[in-house]
């Protein structure tokens, strides 16, 4: 059911730290900063040739990154993102399997403009997995 990796997503403490670091010392492709208030996040890009990464940072009230930044302050790796091709049926081959959805049950559109879920870490082995349909 799921296919490419479509990125791995990091918290960071400081987006322009990152992103210079991944941008000048690593070399890679990095965008503009990116706000998406509906997920209250800030994401930076990094473009590589076979996935990307989505840099994190905390924007505005209720941010769910600032939760993580506060129990991981040099920041980490927030989660993995998986492509499906159709993601309500995705989601209800897991929700029928028991894995839960973290929040609303509906896909949001995501930092791609394409529509997103989160699956809970406690049902992956600690890991938080977003599904995007492409
Ligand atoms: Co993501």
């Amino acid at each position: 059911m799921i296919g490419r990796l479509n990125h791995v997503a990091i918290a960071v403490p400081d987006l322009a730290a990152a992103a210079a670091k991944y941008r000048d010392t690593l070399g890679a492709r990095v965008s503009q900063p990116v706000d998406l208030p509906e997920h209250g996040v800030t994401t930076v890009f990094v473009e590589l040739p076979n996935t990307k990464l989505e840099l994190l940072h905390p924007l505005g009230e209720n941010s769910p990154i600032a939760n993580f930044l506060a129990r991981n302050p040099t920041g980490g790796i927030h989660h993995l993102c998986f492509e499906v091709e159709d993601i309500l049926a995705a989601r209800d081959r897991l929700l029928a399997a028991g894995a839960r959805v973290v929040g609303s049950p509906e896909p949001k559109i995501g930092a791609h403009g394409k529509p997103v879920l989160f699956l809970h870490p406690k049902d992956f082995d600690g890991t938080l997995i977003e599904l995007e349909q492409v």
